[in-house]
């Protein structure tokens, strides 16, 4: 695996060209997206994208996310693009939305496991928005963790999951959201949330399904310490444990019991900031494996619901309370 580091903000174009070639080749580059660091491979090609399937560890059911150019002609993705698919793409393109619609024929089966639906999302991020100009085609690209781990906020998160499965790692520092995109699914006029993230669609006419098979992401235990993990209610002052552990918390946190370690995600107002920081801490914390991570929610709405959603799911649905 190849390094190549870039100025997040401006990178440059040249740098940047080993790693669209590879990608042009038919390799796996990982790079950062405005969400999380993605591991990206040609869309269009069935034999790339089965890679990444391996580099991962991933099961062939769980479909790929395509990421394109905001300004992509997206009736070569999706059979039939409705006046409603439009407008979410243009109020929220390039950005953290990930659509879910019916397939064009021309997108691989091995993108969409077999699906009938393909997801697609344009990121804003510089570096992934100018090696996407730079490929010309769309990236099947999902978070570049090892399956069902934490998703990576840093190059070294990807490095130390993936490290020698792919071919470039582009280094953009830390990702700005820390969260991955919310996805929606467009069934005619009908919007349903699969995932919450840091794009709020309540105000749209919409459903929030429960349904856990709509998206394989919903899975309990994705995105999860290798420690035994539990979620606490917010505000709820944690009673002493058998095992002292790890606690999760926020700078107004009642004290964790004696003998716990306690980390703080910052202030439980700025929803961003704990977004950014939250996959990182649970990285961090579970290099040492302690006998328990205990991680509060926010107990918040907005983003809170998208945070909370994987601190739950990180807990594979287990509280303390
Ligand atoms: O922010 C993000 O979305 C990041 C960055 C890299 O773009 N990507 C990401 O990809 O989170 P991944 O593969 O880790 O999660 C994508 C989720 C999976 O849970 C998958 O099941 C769901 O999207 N998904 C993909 N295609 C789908 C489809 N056709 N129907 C329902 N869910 C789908
Ligand atoms: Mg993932």
């Amino acid at each position: 695996m190849h390094t190549i580091t870039v100025d997040s903000e401006d990178p440059d174009r040249e740098e940047l060209r080993p790693a669209a070639e590879a990608l042009l080749g038919g390799g796996l580059v990982a790079f950062p997206t405005e969400t999380v660091y993605g591991l990206g491979a040609l869309a269009l090609d069935p034999a790339a994208a089965h890679k990444i399937f391996e580099a991962k560890g991933r099961p062939s059911d769980d479909p790929l996310i395509v990421h394109v150019r905001p300004d992509w002609d997206l009736s070569g993705l999706f059979l039939g693009v409705s006046d409603t698919i439009i407008q979410l793409a243009r109020s929220h393109w390039p950005g953290p939305l990930t659509i879910v619609a019916t397939k064009h024929p021309d997108v691989p089966d091995v993108v969409t496991a077999g699906r009938g639906t393909v997801a697609v999302r344009a990121p804003s991020h510089p570096v992934a928005a100018m090696l996407l100009e730079m490929v010309g085609e769309p990236l099947a690209a999902p978070s570049a963790n090892r399956f069902s781990y934490v998703s990576p906020t840093l190059a070294a998160h990807v490095a130390s999951d993936l490290g020698e499965a792919i071919d470039f790692l582009v280094d953009g520092g830390p990702t700005p959201i820390g969260i991955e995109s919310t996805i929606v699914a467009v069934d005619g006029d009908r919007l349903s949330v699969l995932r919450p993230g840091s794009i709020d669609l309540e105000g749209v006419e919409l459903s929030l399904t429960e349904s856990k098979s709509a998206s394989p992401g919903r899975m309990e235990r994705h995105y999860s310490p290798r420690s035994p993990t539990r979620a606490l209610a917010a505000g709820v002052h944690l009673e002493s444990r058998d095992a002292p552990g790890v606690y999760i918390g926020y700078a107004d946190s009642a004290p964790p019991p004696d003998g716990w370690e306690f980390v703080s995600l910052g202030d439980r107002l700025d929803l961003e900031a704990v977004g950014r920081r939250l996959y990182g801490a649970l990285r961090e914390v579970d290099v040492s494996r302690p006998s328990v991570i205990v991680v509060e929610y926010t107990g918040r709405g907005g983003l809170g619901t998208a945070i909370d959603d994987r601190i739950r799911r990180a807990a594979g649905g287990q509280s303390v309370y």
